[in-house]
């Protein structure tokens, strides 16, 4: 009983949720600056990202003009009594040029998770709805990111590693991270993955 009362995502000893403790539930959207999500999603991208290092939104307008009407906006969504919350975001820029090596390719930015819900998955749900977007309908080749030097591991964690020497950008420490497109199944193994239940399963 006190374990249950300390914590809503505690659920029942037989797996339902408990009737006075819902499940929360938090979706992945894409969203656009025109969305009513929007501000919160800035509001969120200010206190975790930009505000620490000084900045806030207009001056991250100022620096990387245009980038959000660029971006496409990947956000968690979470339902709560005053009305939807945006808990975690990334941007994703599709229309980065080749990588020197020809790869074609986009850059996830603004990568931030509400610090109360960090450390439950939000952030690796994010990175993958984006990969499936830029690996899948996209078809893309690879992603990358300028990852704050505190953020290398959570990255690494979800697959991707560092590329070339450690920079800095906005004054604090940061490593380019990447992520290639997995192969692309043969002829061959699609079609013996068509009859697999598994396979073909969304974000
Ligand atoms: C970094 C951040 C986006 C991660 O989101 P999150 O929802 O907390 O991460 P997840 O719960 O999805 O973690 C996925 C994996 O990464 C690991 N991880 C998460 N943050 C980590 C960190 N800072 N260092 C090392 N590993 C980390 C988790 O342990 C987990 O590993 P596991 O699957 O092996 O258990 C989030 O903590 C955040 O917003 N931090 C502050 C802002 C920031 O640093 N943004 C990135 C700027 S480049």
């Amino acid at each position: 009983m006190g374990l249950i009362r300390r914590s809503r995502n505690i659920v029942a000893a037989r797996g339902a949720p408990h009737p006075a403790y819902p499940a929360i539930v938090i979706k992945i959207e894409r969203i656009t600056p025109q969305s009513p999500l929007f501000a919160s999603a800035v509001a969120l991208r200010e206190s975790v990202l930009l505000n620490p290092i000084g900045y806030d939104h207009a001056k991250f307008v100022a620096e990387y003009p245009s980038v959000d009407e660029r971006a496409e906006h990947f956000v968690a969504v979470m339902d709560h009594p005053t009305g939807p919350r945006v808990v975690g975001c990334l941007l994703l820029l599709t229309d980065e040029e080749p990588s020197e090596g020809g790869q074609t390719q986009a850059k996830v930015m603004q990568m931030a998770v509400d610090p109360q819900r960090q450390g439950a998955g939000l952030g690796r749900r994010l990175v993958v709805a984006a990969e499936a977007r830029a690996f899948g309908e996209l078809e893309l080749s690879r992603l990358y990111c300028h990852s704050q030097d505190r953020a290398i591991g959570f990255y690494e964690a979800i697959g991707w590693h560092a590329e070339g020497e450690p920079f800095e950008e906005a004054g604090i420490g940061h490593m380019k991270m990447i992520l290639d497109a997995p192969p692309q199944p043969s002829n061959d193994t699609a079609s013996t993955l068509e009859g697999d239940p598994l396979y073909g399963d969304g974000v």
